[in-house]
């Protein structure tokens, strides 16, 4: 997702321990562990598992500790992809520059390889290698973001509201939920395993909060002014569908300036760390500006 040595270097970590936890392409049922890697490896940009490693990295958290939580958030997220992508819900048939996980196999193989997805995320963090009880703790963080809490009840309330206008407050909550709150535990995590105190993670929290909403205002944002060839998934379907976004409610104007004021909040946030905190910045900086 970019140049930076940094990023590159975790990138490919993350890509590599992915790898070699998904199942094997070989063994059956050969077409629901094929569904399983096609929706995780490829094109996404590991924002959350990046996030994992610089949230870490502010503390001092050995890399190897965060692998396991760094793949744990990408496997709920691509099997959150792979969901909101079904004809019950978005309906879309291509995503990350290729055909949508119930296009390319079937939609019963892509409900099961999103399922299978989620209990792999949680199986990886009942035996990663670190100290039971932060285990534990990670467990309950991406559970709560996982849920009818976090993800799963943000993506209930985006179909609510489809097709009607809501109230800046319940938007906002809405992308808290649906795209905020996976976000969020993708960085406690991260500190969590760098142990990290009460005082950081609330400092983080508020960074947290800004950043997964500004993610998901960016990702309405692109839905309008991208292409389909530039995003790797279908432009202009929040429009089509009628789907409460952002510029639908504020305007793209109103959207764009919300995002700079994230911006300048996030910034904020980040600031008692000092250069510490240097690669969350930059993370926060490229999905605010990023074009895909
Ligand atoms: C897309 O997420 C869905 C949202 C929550 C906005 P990303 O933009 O991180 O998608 P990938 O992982 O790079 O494909
Ligand atoms: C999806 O939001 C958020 C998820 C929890 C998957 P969108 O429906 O806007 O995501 P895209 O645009 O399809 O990636
Ligand atoms: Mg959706
Ligand atoms: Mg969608
Ligand atoms: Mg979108």
């Amino acid at each position: 997702m970019t140049t930076d040595p940094l990023f590159g270097r975790w990138t490919a970590r993350i890509d590599q321990h992915l790898h070699g936890i998904l199942p094997d392409p070989d063994t059956a049922p050969q077409g629901l562990h094929q569904a399983m890697r096609y929706a995780v490896l490829g094109n996404g940009k590991r924002m959350r598992p990046l996030l994992v490693h610089a949230s870490g990295a502010l503390f001092g958290a050995d890399p190897a500790r965060l692998d396991a939580p760094a793949s744990a958030v990408e496997l709920i997220h691509a099997y959150s992809l792979v969901h909101d992508d079904l004809p019950a819900m978005d309906d879309d048939a291509l995503r990350r520059g290729r055909p949508t996980t119930h296009v390319a196999f079937d939609e019963a193989t892509a409900i099961l390889a999103g399922d299978a997805l989620q209990a792999l995320a949680f199986a990886l963090l009942a035996q990663a290698p670190m100290p039971p009880a932060l285990a534990v703790e990670c467990l309950r963080v991406l559970a709560g973001a996982a849920g009818a809490a976090g993800m799963c009840g943000g993506q209930a309330l985006d179909i609510d509201a489809t097709g009607r206008r809501q109230a800046l407050p319940d938007l906002e909550r809405m992308h808290a939920l649906k795209t905020g709150a996976l976000i969020h535990a993708a960085i406690r995590m991260g500190a969590l395993c760098g142990g990290a105190g009460a005082d950081d993670l609330a400092r983080l929290d508020g960074f947290a909060g800004a950043l997964g909403l500004a993610f998901q205002v960016r990702d309405d944002i692109l839905d309008i002014e991208a292409s389909s060839e530039q995003l790797g998934k279908t432009a202009g379907k929040d429009a089509a569908q009628d789907k409460s976004t952002f510029p639908a409610l504020l305007g793209l104007e109103g959207a764009k300036a919300r995002l700079e004021a994230l911006a300048i909040d996030m910034h904020h946030a980040l600031a008692p760390f000092g250069p510490r905190a240097e690669a969350l910045s930059a993370l926060a900086d490229l999905a605010i500006r990023r074009s895909h």
